[in-house]
């Protein structure tokens, strides 16, 4: 038997591909949740309730797991970020991560691998430089959440396990938020670039996401920050166009830099900055994206049946 995956905070959009991926090679999949969940989960996946903070009952399920995942945090994409929730999204994912790191610490039998989702936000807006794993962290708010972030799971390591840091960017899955609210201006026909349509944009499929994770847990050399991307970024304005395309619309119609501020505040950096990164290890570790490139992304998610 392949064994034991726990995914804390598996229940989000991540989360659920992981849990239909790696239930499909025959895992046996367990979620720890805050929420009391009454709804039966999907066959070979179970609930448990944590409280992504500290010490509990939970500790024991990953005791000798074939691999912790943790997907745990605020979301960064609902609100503005005020100074509370800024203090909120850093929270959240300190708190777990290290509530994960003390669980393992506890233990005699410890977990294969630790995993913990990182973001590409870490490289900062990085202009049109090429970003690979080698590259330092850059400024804002993003960069220093995700560099705390990963600090809190780094001790791991000190516990005998393999750390892999999963740097994602945009996450495109049929049911996604981020992809729903790309493409709408463009299916009322009033789509555009965002800001100078020059930024850069990392983006992958979410079957790659499950695929390039699964890789992960079952390649021991991997550890260490692995940007988990699709190898071919692109420009916001080639992103926007290719989108109309596949919805068969126009892009022409250009959203300004400052309306995405005053909308979103600085939130809006997620949309207005961007890196260009290049998913350097998992390329010499050998593994084959699904969808490289984005027309045929795009289109398997818009017009899947
Ligand atoms: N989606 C993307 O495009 C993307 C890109 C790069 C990186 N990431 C990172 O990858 C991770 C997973 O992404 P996702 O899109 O699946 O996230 P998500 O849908 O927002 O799910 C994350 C999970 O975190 C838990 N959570 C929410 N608020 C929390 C809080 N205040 N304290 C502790 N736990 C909390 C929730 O689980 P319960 O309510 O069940 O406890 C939720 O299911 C996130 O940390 C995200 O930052 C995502």
């Amino acid at each position: 038997l392949p064994g034991r995956i726990v995914l804390a905070g598996g229940r989000g959009l991540v989360g659920s591909c992981l849990a239909r991926r790696f239930s499909a090679e025959g895992y046996d999949v367990i979620i720890l949740t805050r929420s009391a969940v009454q709804a039966p989960a999907p066959l070979m996946v179970s609930y448990l309730q944590w409280d992504g903070r500290s010490n509990g009952s939970w500790v024991a399920a990953i005791s000798g797991a074939a691999a912790v995942i943790n997907l745990s945090g605020a979301s960064l994409g609902s609100g503005r970020w005020t100074a509370k929730r800024k203090k909120e999204i850093v929270r959240s994912r300190v708190e777990s991560t290290t509530a994960l790191v003390e669980g393992v610490r506890s233990l005699e039998n410890k977990p294969k691998v630790f995993i913990n989702a990182s973001a590409v936000g870490f490289y900062g807006d990085s202009g049109d430089a090429e970003v690979d794993e080698s590259s330092p962290a850059g400024n804002g708010f993003l960069a220093e959440t995700v560099r705390r972030w990963e600090a809190s799971a780094k001790p791991v390591v000190q516990e005998g396990v393999r750390l892999v840091l999963l740097r994602s960017g945009v996450v495109l899955a049929a049911g996604a938020q981020v992809l729903k609210r790309l493409a709408l201006p463009f299916r009322l026909f009033a789509g555009g670039p965002i800001g100078t349509g020059r930024q850069w944009m990392s983006w992958i499929h979410a079957d790659d996401v499950a695929e390039g994770t699964l890789f992960s847990v079952r390649t021991p050399g991997l550890s260490g920050s692995v940007n988990l991307i699709s190898p071919e970024p692109v420009r916001m304005k080639e992103f926007c166009s290719v989108l109309g395309k596949t919805l068969y619309r126009p892009s022409w119609l250009p959203v300004p830099g400052y309306a995405m501020r005053l909308l979103l505040g600085e939130m809006a950096d997620m949309v207005l900055q961007g890196q260009r990164v290049i998913p350097r290890k998992l390329m010499a570790a050998g593994f084959q994206f699904r969808y490289p490139a984005l027309p045929e992304a795009l289109r398997e998610l818009l017009h899947r049946r």
